[in-house]
């Protein structure tokens, strides 16, 4: 396993955590971390043993944004030339489901990295936010587009414009986040419903990942030709003649990513 200074990586079962771990900024994203968290996602993907993973902060913060201090001084093009964002898109090419188990704060470029995976799992302490605006700036990340998609453009641009925060409970109401949970379970929680997607039929999974995640990027029609080019191919695989067959049979399949 890669040596890494800011994140910590492990192994449960079929699922991979990835902690970031920079607790003394709460988990600012700087280059250093982002670069890491890239390479731990990467090499999840292609490990046959991993079905899913989940990123998680500490209880105090999930991430408090990007580094403030990094970026402070940077001329326009110094921010192009060190690229940050580009570790988002990366993120976007990830095939398996990436879970969010957010605590504390989570905000600016940590909200838009939590937006970037697949569900998220809050704790009762989360509070999500994008205060970009106090700095003079605005989000760069995704903050204004897969936010506005996922809470609606009324709640979207009081937190863009106005620092408006969102605690887990009112994230939960307005669709940011999967669950709310106690802060004791949170991580077990993302953990246990990422063991169980890991369980499932593997090119099942990365196909209703892929068709999910087309639903924010296409118009309808094209959305809707990608799942069924998708679904028909899954005739192709072994996955889905022992799915059905253990259904007719009514016994439990078995998975081979076949
Ligand atoms: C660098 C940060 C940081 C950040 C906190 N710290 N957030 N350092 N970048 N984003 C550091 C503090 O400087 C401090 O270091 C330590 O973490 C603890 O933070 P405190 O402020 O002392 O904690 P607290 O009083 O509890 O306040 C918590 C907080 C506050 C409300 C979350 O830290 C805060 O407002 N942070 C900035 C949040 C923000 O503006 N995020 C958006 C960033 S811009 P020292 O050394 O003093 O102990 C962004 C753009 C994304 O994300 C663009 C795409 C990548």
């Amino acid at each position: 396993m890669e040596d890494y200074s800011t994140i910590l990586v492990e192994t449960h079962q079929r699922v991979g955590l990835i902690r970031l771990n920079r607790p003394e900024a709460l988990n600012a994203l700087n280059a250093t971390i982002l670069k890491e968290l890239n390479t731990a996602l990467q090499s999840f993907d292609g490990d046959e043993g991993i079905g899913a993973m989940v990123i998680t902060g500490d209880e105090r913060a999930f991430a408090a944004g990007a580094d403030i201090k990094e970026m402070a001084d940077s001329s326009a093009v110094e921010m192009l030339q060190r690229d940050n964002i580009s570790a988002f898109d990366r993120i976007m090419e990830i095939t398996k489901p990436i879970i969010a188990a957010v605590s504390g704060w989570c905000l600016g470029g940590g909200n838009e990295l939590a937006m970037s995976c697949d569900m998220i799992i809050a704790s009762e302490s989360a509070k999500f936010g994008q205060p970009e605006i106090n700095l003079g700036v605005i989000p760069g990340a995704g903050g204004t587009q897969r936010l506005t998609r996922a809470v609606g453009k009324a709640v979207a641009m009081e937190m863009v414009l106005n620092n408006r925060t969102l605690p887990a409970r009112e994230a939960l109401e307005h669709g940011l986040v999967n669950r709310v949970v106690p802060v004791e379970t949170y991580l077990e929680e993302a953990l246990k419903l990422a063991r169980e997607i890991a369980d499932r039929a593997p090119l099942a999974v990365r196909f209703g990942k892929a068709a999910v995640n087309r639903a924010f990027e296409s118009a309808l029609r094209d959305g809707l030709a990608e799942e069924r080019s998708a679904f028909y191919f899954l005739f192709s695989s072994q996955d889905q003649k022992e799915g059905m067959q253990a259904f007719v049979e009514k016994r439990k399949p078995t998975w081979q990513g076949k």
